[in-house]
Protein backbone atom coordinates (compact mmCIF):
# COMPACT_ATOMS: atom_id res chain seq x y z
CA UNK A 1 0.00 0.00 0.00
CA UNK A 2 1.11 3.45 0.08
CA UNK A 3 3.25 5.39 2.05
CA UNK A 4 1.87 7.39 4.67
CA UNK A 5 3.30 10.73 4.28
CA UNK A 6 2.82 13.87 7.32
CA UNK A 7 2.94 17.15 6.01
CA UNK A 8 3.45 19.55 9.23
CA UNK A 9 1.96 23.23 7.62
CA UNK A 10 4.52 26.17 8.98
CA UNK A 11 1.80 27.78 8.69
CA UNK A 12 1.44 26.93 12.17
CA UNK A 13 4.83 27.68 12.90
CA UNK A 14 6.99 30.61 14.54
CA UNK A 15 6.88 33.20 11.35
CA UNK A 16 10.51 34.64 13.35
CA UNK A 17 12.14 31.23 13.30
CA UNK A 18 11.22 29.65 9.95
CA UNK A 19 14.86 27.88 9.49
CA UNK A 20 14.89 26.61 12.89
CA UNK A 21 11.25 25.49 12.82
CA UNK A 22 11.75 23.48 9.49
CA UNK A 23 14.98 21.85 10.78
CA UNK A 24 13.08 21.04 13.99
CA UNK A 25 10.21 19.74 13.01
CA UNK A 26 12.03 17.45 10.00
CA UNK A 27 14.71 16.14 13.03
CA UNK A 28 10.95 15.21 14.42
CA UNK A 29 9.89 12.94 11.93
CA UNK A 30 7.83 15.25 9.00
CA UNK A 31 8.00 13.42 5.73
CA UNK A 32 7.31 16.87 3.70
CA UNK A 33 7.49 20.34 4.28
CA UNK A 34 4.03 22.36 3.48
CA UNK A 35 3.40 25.75 2.56
CA UNK A 36 1.06 27.88 2.24
CA UNK A 37 0.83 30.80 0.00
CA UNK A 38 -1.82 33.18 0.14
CA UNK A 39 -2.39 36.11 -1.58
CA UNK A 40 -5.50 37.90 0.02
CA UNK A 41 -7.30 37.95 -2.90
CA UNK A 42 -7.82 33.66 -3.70
CA UNK A 43 -8.38 33.29 0.53
CA UNK A 44 -8.66 36.15 2.68
CA UNK A 45 -5.22 35.97 4.26
CA UNK A 46 -1.49 36.63 2.96
CA UNK A 47 1.87 34.71 3.79
CA UNK A 48 4.80 33.72 1.45
CA UNK A 49 6.17 35.08 -1.70
CA UNK A 50 8.68 33.50 -4.06
CA UNK A 51 11.80 34.77 -2.54
CA UNK A 52 10.77 33.62 1.11
CA UNK A 53 9.79 29.85 -0.11
CA UNK A 54 13.69 30.36 -1.69
CA UNK A 55 14.88 31.12 1.83
CA UNK A 56 13.39 28.50 3.58
CA UNK A 57 14.04 26.16 0.73
CA UNK A 58 17.65 26.02 2.12
CA UNK A 59 16.50 24.70 5.31
CA UNK A 60 14.57 21.53 3.62
CA UNK A 61 16.19 18.48 3.01
CA UNK A 62 12.34 16.51 2.31
CA UNK A 63 10.12 17.61 -0.16
CA UNK A 64 8.76 20.97 -0.41
CA UNK A 65 5.11 21.16 -0.79
CA UNK A 66 3.82 24.71 -1.86
CA UNK A 67 0.26 25.10 -1.76
CA UNK A 68 -1.01 28.08 -4.19
CA UNK A 69 -3.79 29.82 -2.86
CA UNK A 70 -3.40 32.63 -5.28
CA UNK A 71 -5.40 33.37 -8.17
CA UNK A 72 -4.53 34.50 -11.05
CA UNK A 73 -2.01 31.41 -10.70
CA UNK A 74 0.09 31.05 -13.85
CA UNK A 75 1.91 34.19 -13.57
CA UNK A 76 3.57 33.05 -10.49
CA UNK A 77 4.47 29.58 -11.60
CA UNK A 78 8.20 29.98 -12.68
CA UNK A 79 8.76 31.98 -9.42
CA UNK A 80 7.55 29.40 -6.99
CA UNK A 81 9.62 26.74 -9.71
CA UNK A 82 12.72 28.64 -9.03
CA UNK A 83 12.26 28.92 -5.47
CA UNK A 84 12.63 25.53 -5.19
CA UNK A 85 9.38 23.78 -5.15
CA UNK A 86 9.00 20.33 -5.48
CA UNK A 87 5.21 19.97 -6.01
CA UNK A 88 3.60 23.08 -6.76
CA UNK A 89 -0.70 22.99 -5.88
CA UNK A 90 -2.74 25.09 -8.00
CA UNK A 91 -6.81 25.46 -6.67
CA UNK A 92 -9.26 24.59 -9.39
CA UNK A 93 -11.47 27.61 -8.52
CA UNK A 94 -8.98 30.08 -8.92
CA UNK A 95 -9.25 30.84 -12.27
CA UNK A 96 -10.56 29.79 -15.82
CA UNK A 97 -7.64 27.29 -17.37
CA UNK A 98 -6.64 24.88 -14.90
CA UNK A 99 -5.77 22.61 -17.34
CA UNK A 100 -3.40 25.09 -18.84
CA UNK A 101 -1.68 25.58 -15.57
CA UNK A 102 -1.31 22.24 -14.54
CA UNK A 103 0.56 21.97 -17.79
CA UNK A 104 2.56 24.53 -16.95
CA UNK A 105 3.33 23.44 -13.46
CA UNK A 106 4.87 20.32 -14.88
CA UNK A 107 6.67 22.44 -17.95
CA UNK A 108 8.65 23.98 -14.96
CA UNK A 109 9.94 20.50 -13.45
CA UNK A 110 7.27 20.22 -10.59
CA UNK A 111 4.98 17.70 -9.64
CA UNK A 112 1.40 18.73 -10.50
CA UNK A 113 -0.97 19.26 -7.57
CA UNK A 114 -4.78 19.90 -7.86
CA UNK A 115 -6.25 21.44 -4.79
CA UNK A 116 -10.23 20.82 -4.53
CA UNK A 117 -12.44 23.18 -1.74
CA UNK A 118 -15.30 21.57 0.44
CA UNK A 119 -17.47 24.10 -2.16
CA UNK A 120 -16.11 21.95 -5.25
CA UNK A 121 -17.60 18.83 -6.61
CA UNK A 122 -15.06 15.99 -7.19
CA UNK A 123 -16.09 15.98 -10.55
CA UNK A 124 -14.02 18.60 -11.20
CA UNK A 125 -11.03 16.32 -11.38
CA UNK A 126 -12.11 14.06 -13.45
CA UNK A 127 -10.60 15.56 -16.63
CA UNK A 128 -7.40 16.44 -15.16
CA UNK A 129 -6.46 12.77 -13.75
CA UNK A 130 -3.90 12.39 -16.15
CA UNK A 131 -2.50 15.71 -15.60
CA UNK A 132 -1.65 15.23 -11.65
CA UNK A 133 0.57 13.96 -9.17
CA UNK A 134 -1.24 15.20 -6.45
CA UNK A 135 -4.69 16.24 -5.56
CA UNK A 136 -4.79 18.12 -2.52
CA UNK A 137 -8.49 17.78 -0.65
CA UNK A 138 -9.20 20.82 1.45
CA UNK A 139 -11.00 19.66 4.55
CA UNK A 140 -11.56 23.58 5.54
CA UNK A 141 -12.18 26.44 3.83
CA UNK A 142 -8.74 27.64 2.80
CA UNK A 143 -7.30 30.74 4.56
CA UNK A 144 -6.28 29.93 8.35
CA UNK A 145 -4.60 27.37 10.41
CA UNK A 146 -6.71 25.82 13.39
CA UNK A 147 -10.20 25.71 11.69
CA UNK A 148 -12.62 22.90 12.20
CA UNK A 149 -12.76 19.24 10.04
CA UNK A 150 -15.36 19.18 7.50
CA UNK A 151 -16.61 15.05 7.47
CA UNK A 152 -17.88 15.54 4.57
CA UNK A 153 -14.39 15.39 2.76
CA UNK A 154 -14.29 11.97 3.96
CA UNK A 155 -16.57 10.69 1.03
CA UNK A 156 -14.87 12.81 -1.49
CA UNK A 157 -11.18 11.40 -0.69
CA UNK A 158 -13.26 7.71 -1.10
CA UNK A 159 -15.04 8.80 -4.59
CA UNK A 160 -11.89 10.45 -5.58
CA UNK A 161 -9.79 7.24 -5.13
CA UNK A 162 -12.05 5.37 -6.85
CA UNK A 163 -11.82 7.33 -9.97
CA UNK A 164 -8.16 7.91 -9.97
CA UNK A 165 -8.14 3.95 -9.92
CA UNK A 166 -4.32 2.62 -10.70
CA UNK A 167 -3.19 5.87 -11.84
CA UNK A 168 -0.43 7.13 -9.51
CA UNK A 169 -1.85 9.95 -7.63
CA UNK A 170 -1.26 10.87 -4.11
CA UNK A 171 -4.51 12.08 -2.44
CA UNK A 172 -3.59 14.89 0.22
CA UNK A 173 -5.80 16.31 2.55
CA UNK A 174 -5.25 19.41 4.14
CA UNK A 175 -7.43 21.04 7.22
CA UNK A 176 -8.17 20.40 10.72
CA UNK A 177 -6.16 16.76 10.07
CA UNK A 178 -5.59 15.70 13.84
CA UNK A 179 -5.40 12.42 15.15
CA UNK A 180 -8.95 12.10 15.31
CA UNK A 181 -9.93 12.63 11.65
CA UNK A 182 -6.52 11.20 10.14
CA UNK A 183 -7.61 7.62 10.54
CA UNK A 184 -10.82 8.51 8.60
CA UNK A 185 -8.84 9.95 5.50
CA UNK A 186 -6.29 7.40 5.63
CA UNK A 187 -9.19 5.08 5.55
CA UNK A 188 -11.13 6.67 2.52
CA UNK A 189 -7.36 6.56 0.21
CA UNK A 190 -5.03 9.59 1.30
CA UNK A 191 -1.92 9.28 1.36
CA UNK A 192 -0.30 12.84 2.66
CA UNK A 193 -1.98 14.31 5.68
CA UNK A 194 -1.37 17.81 6.15
CA UNK A 195 -1.54 19.12 9.30
CA UNK A 196 -0.56 23.07 10.86
CA UNK A 197 -1.79 23.33 14.37
CA UNK A 198 -1.78 19.07 15.40
CA UNK A 199 1.78 19.32 14.71
CA UNK A 200 2.95 22.53 15.95
CA UNK A 201 0.93 22.54 19.70
CA UNK A 202 2.69 22.61 22.12
CA UNK A 203 6.22 22.31 20.89
CA UNK A 204 8.95 25.28 20.01
CA UNK A 205 12.51 25.93 18.85
CA UNK A 206 13.56 25.44 22.10
CA UNK A 207 11.26 22.39 23.09
CA UNK A 208 10.90 20.58 19.55
CA UNK A 209 10.03 17.15 21.44
CA UNK A 210 6.17 17.54 21.25
CA UNK A 211 6.45 18.36 17.18
CA UNK A 212 7.80 14.65 17.30
CA UNK A 213 5.49 13.65 19.53
CA UNK A 214 2.25 15.13 17.91
CA UNK A 215 3.37 13.38 14.79
CA UNK A 216 4.31 10.12 16.18
CA UNK A 217 0.34 10.84 17.68
CA UNK A 218 -1.22 11.10 13.58
CA UNK A 219 0.85 7.85 12.34
CA UNK A 220 -0.07 5.93 15.05
CA UNK A 221 -3.47 6.40 15.07
CA UNK A 222 -3.33 5.58 10.93
CA UNK A 223 -1.63 2.43 12.66
CA UNK A 224 1.30 2.49 9.67
C1 LIG B 1 -5.44 26.25 5.15
C2 LIG B 1 -4.10 25.65 4.81
C3 LIG B 1 -3.71 24.51 5.67
C4 LIG B 1 -3.61 24.86 7.14
C5 LIG B 1 -3.91 23.62 7.92
O1 LIG B 1 -5.75 27.20 4.19
O2 LIG B 1 -4.10 25.18 3.47
O3 LIG B 1 -2.51 23.91 5.21
O4 LIG B 1 -2.38 25.36 7.51
O5 LIG B 1 -3.92 23.97 9.28
P1 LIG B 1 -4.60 23.00 10.35
O6 LIG B 1 -3.90 21.68 10.26
O7 LIG B 1 -4.34 23.72 11.63
O8 LIG B 1 -6.04 22.90 9.99
ZN1 LIG C 1 -2.35 23.99 2.72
Amino acid sequence: SRALKIAPSILSADFANFGSEIEAVEAQGADWVHVDVMDGHFVPNLTFGPQLCKAIRKHITTVMDVHLMISPVDAYIDAYADAGADVLTAHVEAGPHIHRTLQAIRGAGCKAGLALNPGTPVEAAAPLLDMVDLICVMSVNPGFGGQKFIHSQVETVRRLRAMIGDRPVHIEVDGGVTPETAPLMQAAGADVLVAGSAVFKGGSVADPAPYGHNIRAIRTACDV
